[in-house]
Protein backbone atom coordinates (compact mmCIF):
# COMPACT_ATOMS: atom_id res chain seq x y z
CA UNK A 1 0.00 0.00 0.00
CA UNK A 2 1.56 3.42 -0.97
CA UNK A 3 1.47 6.34 0.99
CA UNK A 4 -0.94 8.90 0.51
CA UNK A 5 -1.17 12.55 0.80
CA UNK A 6 2.00 15.56 0.30
CA UNK A 7 3.45 17.01 2.56
CA UNK A 8 1.94 16.73 6.01
CA UNK A 9 2.29 13.08 5.24
CA UNK A 10 5.16 12.92 7.52
CA UNK A 11 5.47 9.54 9.29
CA UNK A 12 7.64 9.85 12.22
CA UNK A 13 8.18 9.13 15.84
CA UNK A 14 5.37 9.97 18.12
CA UNK A 15 7.07 12.82 19.76
CA UNK A 16 7.56 14.41 15.97
CA UNK A 17 4.02 13.65 15.21
CA UNK A 18 0.83 15.63 16.24
CA UNK A 19 -2.02 13.63 17.59
CA UNK A 20 -4.07 15.07 14.67
CA UNK A 21 -1.66 13.25 11.87
CA UNK A 22 -0.81 10.40 14.12
CA UNK A 23 -4.49 9.49 13.78
CA UNK A 24 -4.13 9.93 10.44
CA UNK A 25 -1.24 7.65 10.08
CA UNK A 26 -3.25 5.03 12.46
CA UNK A 27 -5.72 5.32 10.40
CA UNK A 28 -4.20 4.73 6.89
CA UNK A 29 -2.61 1.44 8.87
CA UNK A 30 0.77 2.93 8.11
CA UNK A 31 3.42 2.06 10.16
CA UNK A 32 4.89 4.09 12.95
CA UNK A 33 8.82 4.36 12.53
CA UNK A 34 11.04 5.00 15.53
CA UNK A 35 14.46 5.82 13.75
CA UNK A 36 13.49 7.10 10.54
CA UNK A 37 11.65 9.72 9.20
CA UNK A 38 9.35 9.21 5.64
CA UNK A 39 7.66 12.24 3.47
CA UNK A 40 6.87 12.92 0.22
CA UNK A 41 8.42 15.75 -1.60
CA UNK A 42 8.60 17.82 -4.64
CA UNK A 43 5.93 20.11 -6.09
CA UNK A 44 4.19 17.07 -7.48
CA UNK A 45 5.03 14.92 -4.43
CA UNK A 46 6.69 12.29 -6.17
CA UNK A 47 9.39 11.96 -4.42
CA UNK A 48 9.86 10.13 -1.10
CA UNK A 49 12.33 10.81 1.40
CA UNK A 50 13.57 8.93 4.15
CA UNK A 51 15.40 10.76 7.05
CA UNK A 52 17.94 8.41 9.08
CA UNK A 53 16.52 9.66 12.62
CA UNK A 54 18.58 8.74 15.36
CA UNK A 55 20.67 11.81 16.25
CA UNK A 56 22.04 10.82 19.76
CA UNK A 57 24.37 8.06 18.15
CA UNK A 58 25.11 10.06 14.56
CA UNK A 59 22.47 7.48 13.15
CA UNK A 60 24.72 4.78 14.05
CA UNK A 61 23.07 1.50 12.47
CA UNK A 62 21.32 -1.05 13.54
CA UNK A 63 18.64 -3.77 13.02
CA UNK A 64 15.72 -2.21 13.85
CA UNK A 65 16.70 1.02 12.19
CA UNK A 66 17.74 -0.89 9.28
CA UNK A 67 14.14 -2.83 8.82
CA UNK A 68 12.49 0.89 8.82
CA UNK A 69 14.50 1.43 6.09
CA UNK A 70 13.68 -1.72 4.33
CA UNK A 71 10.44 -1.28 4.90
CA UNK A 72 10.05 2.09 4.24
CA UNK A 73 11.56 1.63 0.71
CA UNK A 74 9.35 -1.05 0.04
CA UNK A 75 6.27 1.25 0.62
CA UNK A 76 7.62 4.14 -1.60
CA UNK A 77 8.60 1.56 -3.95
CA UNK A 78 4.87 -0.13 -4.13
CA UNK A 79 3.74 3.81 -4.40
CA UNK A 80 2.66 4.48 -7.76
CA UNK A 81 2.75 8.34 -7.60
CA UNK A 82 6.73 7.98 -6.54
CA UNK A 83 9.14 8.25 -9.15
CA UNK A 84 12.31 8.48 -7.07
CA UNK A 85 13.50 7.92 -3.66
CA UNK A 86 15.87 10.37 -1.55
CA UNK A 87 17.86 8.43 1.54
CA UNK A 88 19.55 11.17 4.09
CA UNK A 89 20.46 12.10 7.50
CA UNK A 90 21.25 14.72 9.17
CA UNK A 91 23.75 17.86 8.91
CA UNK A 92 26.14 16.09 10.72
CA UNK A 93 25.39 12.44 10.15
CA UNK A 94 24.65 10.54 7.30
CA UNK A 95 25.32 7.18 9.44
CA UNK A 96 28.63 7.15 11.60
CA UNK A 97 28.65 3.37 10.53
CA UNK A 98 27.17 -0.18 12.51
CA UNK A 99 26.58 0.60 16.14
CA UNK A 100 29.37 -0.32 17.32
CA UNK A 101 27.83 -0.91 21.10
CA UNK A 102 26.15 -3.35 19.62
CA UNK A 103 28.47 -5.08 18.01
CA UNK A 104 30.94 -4.81 21.04
CA UNK A 105 30.53 -7.88 22.87
CA UNK A 106 28.90 -9.71 19.84
CA UNK A 107 30.95 -13.52 18.77
CA UNK A 108 31.29 -15.21 15.20
CA UNK A 109 28.51 -17.80 16.59
CA UNK A 110 26.24 -14.89 17.04
CA UNK A 111 27.24 -12.90 13.60
CA UNK A 112 27.36 -16.29 11.39
CA UNK A 113 24.07 -17.55 12.82
CA UNK A 114 22.14 -14.67 12.40
CA UNK A 115 23.55 -13.79 9.21
CA UNK A 116 24.40 -10.02 10.39
CA UNK A 117 24.26 -7.00 8.02
CA UNK A 118 23.05 -9.41 5.70
CA UNK A 119 19.12 -8.09 5.21
CA UNK A 120 21.27 -4.39 5.42
CA UNK A 121 20.84 -4.46 1.62
CA UNK A 122 17.57 -4.01 1.00
CA UNK A 123 18.40 -1.14 -0.43
CA UNK A 124 19.43 -2.53 -3.56
CA UNK A 125 16.44 -4.74 -4.44
CA UNK A 126 14.36 -1.60 -5.31
CA UNK A 127 13.82 -0.77 -8.98
CA UNK A 128 13.03 2.92 -8.50
CA UNK A 129 15.78 5.41 -8.25
CA UNK A 130 17.88 6.27 -5.32
CA UNK A 131 19.65 8.86 -4.30
CA UNK A 132 21.64 9.17 -1.28
CA UNK A 133 22.15 12.97 0.18
CA UNK A 134 25.49 13.13 2.43
CA UNK A 135 25.84 15.64 5.00
CA UNK A 136 28.45 14.82 7.67
CA UNK A 137 29.76 11.39 8.71
CA UNK A 138 29.31 8.45 6.04
CA UNK A 139 31.26 5.83 8.12
CA UNK A 140 31.73 2.39 7.76
CA UNK A 141 28.34 1.01 7.44
CA UNK A 142 27.24 4.49 6.73
CA UNK A 143 29.64 5.02 3.63
CA UNK A 144 28.31 1.44 2.10
CA UNK A 145 24.41 2.41 2.96
CA UNK A 146 25.52 5.59 0.67
CA UNK A 147 26.78 3.10 -2.02
CA UNK A 148 24.22 0.99 -2.02
CA UNK A 149 22.04 3.98 -3.56
CA UNK A 150 22.20 4.86 -7.05
CA UNK A 151 23.60 7.96 -6.84
CA UNK A 152 25.62 9.88 -4.73
CA UNK A 153 24.79 13.82 -3.74
CA UNK A 154 27.58 15.20 -0.71
CA UNK A 155 27.40 18.00 0.89
CA UNK A 156 30.54 20.07 1.18
CA UNK A 157 31.09 19.27 5.12
CA UNK A 158 30.40 15.66 4.25
CA UNK A 159 33.26 13.20 5.58
CA UNK A 160 33.38 9.65 3.90
CA UNK A 161 35.54 6.25 5.29
CA UNK A 162 35.71 2.91 6.25
CA UNK A 163 37.05 2.92 9.61
CA UNK A 164 36.62 -0.23 10.85
CA UNK A 165 40.29 -1.55 10.99
CA UNK A 166 40.31 1.03 13.50
CA UNK A 167 38.54 -0.70 15.94
CA UNK A 168 40.24 -4.55 14.63
CA UNK A 169 37.52 -5.76 11.81
CA UNK A 170 36.82 -4.72 8.52
CA UNK A 171 33.66 -3.73 6.11
CA UNK A 172 30.72 -6.07 6.19
CA UNK A 173 28.27 -4.06 4.57
CA UNK A 174 29.77 -3.87 1.14
CA UNK A 175 32.38 -1.29 1.45
CA UNK A 176 35.51 -4.02 0.39
CA UNK A 177 33.84 -4.28 -3.02
CA UNK A 178 31.63 -1.07 -3.86
CA UNK A 179 34.22 0.92 -2.63
CA UNK A 180 37.04 -0.50 -4.83
CA UNK A 181 34.50 -0.54 -8.00
CA UNK A 182 33.57 3.17 -7.44
CA UNK A 183 37.31 4.82 -6.63
CA UNK A 184 39.54 2.05 -7.99
CA UNK A 185 41.96 -0.33 -6.13
CA UNK A 186 44.54 1.24 -5.09
CA UNK A 187 41.76 4.57 -3.27
CA UNK A 188 39.76 2.04 -1.76
CA UNK A 189 42.87 0.08 -0.10
CA UNK A 190 44.36 2.63 0.89
CA UNK A 191 40.93 3.74 2.70
CA UNK A 192 40.41 0.37 3.90
CA UNK A 193 43.83 0.01 5.53
CA UNK A 194 43.82 2.83 7.20
CA UNK A 195 40.40 3.90 8.15
CA UNK A 196 41.49 7.71 6.98
CA UNK A 197 38.47 9.67 6.01
CA UNK A 198 38.27 11.34 2.68
CA UNK A 199 36.37 15.32 2.25
CA UNK A 200 33.49 15.43 0.21
CA UNK A 201 36.02 17.31 -2.31
CA UNK A 202 38.17 14.29 -2.56
CA UNK A 203 35.05 11.79 -3.21
CA UNK A 204 33.82 14.05 -5.97
CA UNK A 205 37.09 14.42 -7.67
CA UNK A 206 37.34 10.39 -6.50
CA UNK A 207 33.63 9.70 -8.80
CA UNK A 208 32.52 8.42 -5.20
CA UNK A 209 29.75 11.32 -5.70
CA UNK A 210 28.06 13.16 -8.65
CA UNK A 211 28.34 16.57 -7.12
CA UNK A 212 28.94 18.67 -3.98
CA UNK A 213 26.27 21.34 -2.86
CA UNK A 214 26.05 23.35 0.37
CA UNK A 215 24.50 21.09 3.22
CA UNK A 216 21.58 22.96 4.26
CA UNK A 217 20.92 23.00 -0.34
CA UNK A 218 21.94 19.31 -0.27
CA UNK A 219 18.36 17.80 0.29
CA UNK A 220 16.71 20.00 -1.65
CA UNK A 221 18.91 19.35 -4.88
CA UNK A 222 18.74 15.36 -4.55
CA UNK A 223 14.70 16.05 -4.40
CA UNK A 224 15.37 18.56 -7.90
CA UNK A 225 17.24 15.56 -9.00
CA UNK A 226 14.64 13.26 -8.20
CA UNK A 227 12.14 15.21 -9.96
CA UNK A 228 13.82 15.39 -13.16
CA UNK A 229 14.08 11.81 -13.01
CA UNK A 230 10.41 11.49 -12.30
CA UNK A 231 9.42 13.19 -15.55
CA UNK A 232 10.65 10.17 -17.78
CA UNK A 233 8.84 6.55 -17.66
CA UNK A 234 8.99 5.04 -14.78
CA UNK A 235 8.77 1.67 -16.29
CA UNK A 236 12.20 2.53 -18.96
CA UNK A 237 13.72 4.39 -15.53
CA UNK A 238 13.59 1.09 -13.81
CA UNK A 239 14.62 -0.70 -16.79
CA UNK A 240 17.94 1.52 -17.19
CA UNK A 241 18.79 1.75 -13.97
CA UNK A 242 18.90 -2.06 -13.94
CA UNK A 243 21.32 -1.99 -16.81
CA UNK A 244 23.68 0.44 -15.09
CA UNK A 245 23.50 -1.55 -12.26
CA UNK A 246 24.41 -4.55 -14.35
CA UNK A 247 27.85 -3.22 -15.28
CA UNK A 248 28.96 -3.72 -12.01
CA UNK A 249 28.38 -7.58 -12.06
CA UNK A 250 29.12 -8.67 -15.23
CA UNK A 251 31.79 -9.19 -17.57
CA UNK A 252 31.92 -6.43 -20.46
CA UNK A 253 30.46 -8.67 -23.02
CA UNK A 254 27.93 -10.38 -20.88
CA UNK A 255 26.99 -6.49 -19.79
CA UNK A 256 26.36 -5.58 -23.40
CA UNK A 257 24.61 -8.21 -23.93
CA UNK A 258 22.20 -7.43 -21.37
CA UNK A 259 21.64 -4.09 -22.22
CA UNK A 260 20.96 -5.00 -25.87
CA UNK A 261 18.37 -7.35 -24.39
CA UNK A 262 16.32 -4.40 -22.05
CA UNK A 263 16.83 -2.30 -25.31
CA UNK A 264 15.27 -4.53 -27.04
CA UNK A 265 12.58 -5.33 -24.16
CA UNK A 266 11.39 -1.20 -24.28
CA UNK A 267 10.08 -1.90 -27.63
CA UNK A 268 7.52 -3.85 -26.30
CA UNK A 269 6.88 -0.71 -23.98
CA UNK A 270 3.87 2.05 -24.78
CA UNK A 271 6.15 4.53 -22.94
CA UNK A 272 9.08 4.01 -25.61
CA UNK A 273 6.30 4.22 -28.61
CA UNK A 274 4.88 7.53 -26.77
CA UNK A 275 8.56 8.87 -26.23
CA UNK A 276 9.53 8.73 -30.52
CA UNK A 277 6.36 9.48 -31.22
CA UNK A 278 6.28 12.70 -29.30
CA UNK A 279 9.74 13.53 -31.01
CA UNK A 280 8.42 13.12 -34.21
CA UNK A 281 5.55 15.07 -33.46
CA UNK A 282 7.54 17.88 -31.75
CA UNK A 283 5.81 17.76 -28.13
CA UNK A 284 6.20 16.48 -24.78
CA UNK A 285 5.87 13.16 -24.30
CA UNK A 286 2.95 11.71 -22.09
CA UNK A 287 4.37 8.56 -20.47
CA UNK A 288 2.04 6.09 -18.62
CA UNK A 289 4.79 4.28 -17.04
CA UNK A 290 3.24 1.15 -19.29
N1 LIG B 1 28.19 3.25 16.94
C1 LIG B 1 27.64 3.57 18.11
N2 LIG B 1 27.64 4.82 18.59
C2 LIG B 1 28.24 5.77 17.87
C3 LIG B 1 28.82 5.51 16.62
C4 LIG B 1 28.78 4.17 16.15
N3 LIG B 1 29.27 3.80 14.95
N4 LIG B 1 29.34 6.65 16.13
C5 LIG B 1 29.07 7.59 17.05
N5 LIG B 1 28.40 7.07 18.10
C6 LIG B 1 27.93 7.74 19.28
C7 LIG B 1 29.07 8.02 20.26
O1 LIG B 1 29.36 6.88 21.03
C8 LIG B 1 28.49 9.15 21.06
O2 LIG B 1 27.57 8.63 21.99
P1 LIG B 1 27.68 9.05 23.55
O3 LIG B 1 27.36 10.52 23.55
O4 LIG B 1 26.63 8.21 24.20
O5 LIG B 1 29.06 8.79 23.98
C9 LIG B 1 27.67 9.93 20.03
O6 LIG B 1 27.43 9.03 18.96
C10 LIG B 1 28.43 11.11 19.47
O7 LIG B 1 29.67 10.66 18.98
P2 LIG B 1 31.07 11.35 19.36
O8 LIG B 1 31.01 11.94 20.74
O9 LIG B 1 32.14 10.34 19.12
O10 LIG B 1 31.08 12.53 18.27
P3 LIG B 1 32.37 13.22 17.63
O11 LIG B 1 31.85 14.37 16.87
O12 LIG B 1 33.41 13.47 18.65
O13 LIG B 1 33.00 12.11 16.61
C11 LIG B 1 32.87 10.44 14.89
C12 LIG B 1 32.24 11.71 15.50
C13 LIG B 1 34.23 10.77 14.28
C14 LIG B 1 31.94 9.97 13.79
C15 LIG B 1 33.03 9.35 15.97
O14 LIG B 1 31.79 9.21 16.68
C16 LIG B 1 33.40 8.01 15.45
O15 LIG B 1 34.55 7.76 15.14
N6 LIG B 1 32.41 7.07 15.36
C17 LIG B 1 32.66 5.71 14.97
C18 LIG B 1 32.87 5.58 13.46
C19 LIG B 1 33.15 4.14 13.08
O16 LIG B 1 34.09 3.53 13.51
N7 LIG B 1 32.26 3.57 12.22
C20 LIG B 1 32.39 2.23 11.74
C21 LIG B 1 31.56 1.29 12.57
S1 LIG B 1 31.83 -0.42 12.16
C22 LIG B 1 30.89 -0.71 10.77
O17 LIG B 1 30.22 0.17 10.27
C23 LIG B 1 30.94 -2.11 10.23
C24 LIG B 1 30.26 -2.29 8.91
O18 LIG B 1 30.90 -2.43 7.90
C25 LIG B 1 28.82 -2.34 8.80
Amino acid sequence: MGFTGGKADVLSTPSYTSWASLAARQMSSAPAFEHILVEKRGEADNVGLITLNRPKALNALFDPLMEEVNQAMKQLEEDPSVAAIVLTGSEKAFAAGADIKQMQNKHYVDCFGSNFLEHWNGVTKIKKPVIAAVNGYALGGGCELAMMCDIILAGEKAKFGQPEIIIGTIPGAGGTQRLTRAIGKSRAMQMCLTGEMITAQQADAWGLVSSVHPPDQLVDEAIKLGEKIGKHSKLVVSMCKEAVNKSQELSLNEGLHFEKRIFHGTFATNDRKEGMTAFVEKRSPNFTDS
